[in-house]
């Protein structure tokens, strides 16, 4: 089965786009989502350009703020001050990687966990290790989303994550661990120092694949049957494409797709699903700030 995400995408919007429209008739007030880009890396333009039109598509507004990659880390700092005190912003992303002499980790404090759409700031991800409500990552709730959608089941089953990055792999290990629907696997977390990744591979149920490198899992990685999620986005060269590159996954799709029972594609598989997942967010935060009482 192919996992397309522009299905399970297509129908999560819609939903999405009727409950905005109701709470936008009754409360006469837009979810509002900020994103700040810094810089013009080609990839991040792409990214924060489709967040922005997925969130006129459902009926957000949406503001970009576009900061030159020199801006200092203060600067910055304040520019998310600002919207933290503003009380039509629900959520406030800023997209990453930001430029080498900012800190990541001070910007991703600095934004208020309550607009926290991302699901990064820590006090969300200790939220989200200890089963509380928060904001989930997006690309993690976007592979859950999927699963939900094309009724895969993960209870019982094993599911290797490979990567352990603070946004996709580690996130999408605990969540596969928890007690959640769709979750309450036995998850194994590899990395770059794992040992025999392969022999790890081999005996999972699902494999969730997040490492960045274009077509590392092969078919001789994976068991008959088994359910693959490639979350890679590599851009390569290619001179046969308009664009002049073209979006390659970390699995090999044309082999692996021959043994696996399920299997998204890249691009159209994770990436929107990524979308609904940050939507879905935004949509929280308005609720909790707006509907609270
Ligand atoms: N579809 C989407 O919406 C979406 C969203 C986010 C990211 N992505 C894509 O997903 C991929 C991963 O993103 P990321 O931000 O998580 O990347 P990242 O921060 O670079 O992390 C990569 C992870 O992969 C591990 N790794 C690297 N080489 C490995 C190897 N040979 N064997 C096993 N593990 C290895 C690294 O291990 P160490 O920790 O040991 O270094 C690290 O934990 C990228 O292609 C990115 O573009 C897609």
């Amino acid at each position: 089965m192919l996992l397309d995400g522009r299905i399970a995408a297509a129908a999560a919007k819609q939903l999405i786009k009727e409950e905005t429209a109701l709470l936008v008739g009754q409360y006469k007030i837009t979810p509002h989502l900020a994103a700040i880009l810094v810089g013009n890396n080609g990839a991040s333009e792409t990214y924060v350009a489709s967040k922005v039109k997925n969130c006129e598509e459902v009926g957000f507004t949406s503001t970009l703020i576009r900061l030159e990659d020199t801006v200092s880390e203060n600067e910055l700092l304040a520019t998310i001050q600002k919207l933290n005190s503003d009380a039509e912003i629900n959520g406030i992303l800023v997209q990453l990687p930001l430029p080498k002499h900012i800190s990541e980790a001070n910007i991703i404090e600095a934004i208020h966990p309550s607009k926290d759409v991302d699901g990064f700031h820590p006090m969300n991800v200790g939220r989200l290790v200890q089963g509380l409500d928060t904001f989930i990552p997006a690309t993690p709730y976007g592979i859950l989303l999927m699963l939900e959608h094309f009724k895969i089941p993960s209870k019982g089953k094993h599911t290797v994550v490979i990567g352990r990055s603070n946004i996709v792999g580690r996130p999408m290990s605990i969540l596969m661990s928890s007690n959640i629907p769709f979750g309450n696997s036995t998850v194994t977390l590899c990395h770059s120092q794992t040992a025999d990744l392969a022999s790890h591979c081999l005996q999972a149920d699902i494999v969730v694949a997040a490492l960045g490198i274009p077509g590392f899992v092969k078919s001789t990685m994976v068991k008959e049957g088994a359910v693959i999620i490639d979350v890679g986005i590599t851009r390569v060269i290619d001179t046969t494409t308009k664009k002049g590159y073209k979006i390659i996954g970390d699995v090999d799709f044309e082999e692996v797709s021959k043994k696996a029972s399920a299997i998204t594609p890249v691009p159209g598989g994770v990436g929107l699903m990524t979308i609904i997942g940050l939507l879905k967010n935004t949509l929280l935060a308005y609720k909790k700030q707006h509907l609270a009482n």
